[in-house]
């Protein structure tokens, strides 16, 4: 007669047990998600025969994550964008009809709250911040109809690789700026050419992507959130077609629909913005909405600093 031994003890017992331990769960959801993040955990350590000195490893990492994570600095976040999953949890959420401008990573420098400014106004608040950049074009329906009223809310880094969020000295209010568009549906605004540049790398990630062979850097970008009433909000970025990194972008971002080429003008051209001076570049950079409510706002996702 064969005994029912309560026990578990070979792995796929342990899996089992672990698993089941969730079945009284009363919110399905929940149930579900941790009953798979079992099954996958395990498989994991299945297929890779984890170590004890690994499994120990795994876990010095995530507390040293935990530990350099503050209200500057939000290393999870990080972590999730390194390994893309952040892009593929973007994926996944955002199914856009043809044509509609694609979404991409938030990215750790986003801070809720920037200036409205004016049709055109600069968001270069010092000098030396990099070549001036004059970027315009129209915010769209799916069928060529310009929509009135839409806010960009845009980002950027400087010559110096920095966001004003990583330089407790920067002017606050350096290189973002909240823009309406006109009755026409055009916007424009004066920000600067961005540059490449690293992730912060001096943590977990950081020696990640040290031990694997893997570098931190991202292509050029200018990043804005797009919002109009009855359209669905789209988080995206401008990439600079001459830019490095491209095809490497350290955290899976770039979508070939999202590089642009900008223009370079000479210190004489009489398209100068007011208040540019020297060489300058433009760049023309249609957005089309999808019909849509947002089911979530964008909140602040933590910083790394
Ligand atoms: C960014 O583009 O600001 C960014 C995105 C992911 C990780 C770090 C930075
Ligand atoms: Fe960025």
């Amino acid at each position: 007669m064969a005994t029912t031994d309560a026990r578990k003890t070979t792995p796929a017992d342990i899996t089992s047990a672990a698993v089941a331990s969730f079945d009284g769960c009363a919110n399905p959801r929940l149930r579900e998600l941790m009953q798979s993040l079992v099954r996958h955990l395990h498989a994991f350590a299945g297929e890779v025969s984890l170590t004890e000195e690994e499994w120990r490893e795994m876990i010095a990492v995530l507390t040293a994550t935990g530990e350099i994570t503050d209200a500057r600095r939000q290393e999870f976040i990080l972590w999730s964008d390194a390994l893309g999953l952040s892009m593929l949890v973007d994926a996944l959420a955002h199914e856009l009809p043809p044509g509609a401008t694609e979404s991409t990573v938030l990215g750790p420098f986003y801070v809720p709250g920037s200036p409205q400014r004016e049709y055109g106004e600069s968001m270069v608040l010092e000098p030396g911040a990099g070549v001036p950049a004059l970027v315009y074009g129209r915010v769209l329906d799916g069928s060529g109809t310009p929509i009135p009223g839409a806010e960009l809310d845009v980002w950027q880094n400087g010559a110096d690789m920095l966001y004003a969020v990583q330089r407790p000295e920067a002017e606050e209010d350096h290189l973002r700026g909240r823009y309406l568009t006109r009755d026409d549906g055009t916007y424009a605004f004066v920000a600067v050419r961005p540059v490449p540049y690293p992730i912060p790398d001096d943590g977990p990630v950081g020696r990640m992507l040290a031990a694997t062979g893997r570098h931190p850097w991202r292509p050029a970008h200018i990043h804005m959130i797009v919002r109009a009433p009855g359209y669905k909000t789209v988080t995206t970025h401008i990439f600079d077609s001459t830019s490095k990194y491209l095809d490497s972008d350290t955290v899976f971002a770039v979508k070939p629909s999202l590089v642009r080429n900008f223009v370079e003008r000479s210190a004489d051209d009489p398209e100068r913005a007011a208040g540019v001076e020297g060489e300058w570049v433009s760049l023309q950079n249609d957005i089309v909405l999808a019909p849509g409510e947002d089911r979530v706002a964008v909140v602040d996702p933590g910083r790394t600093a």
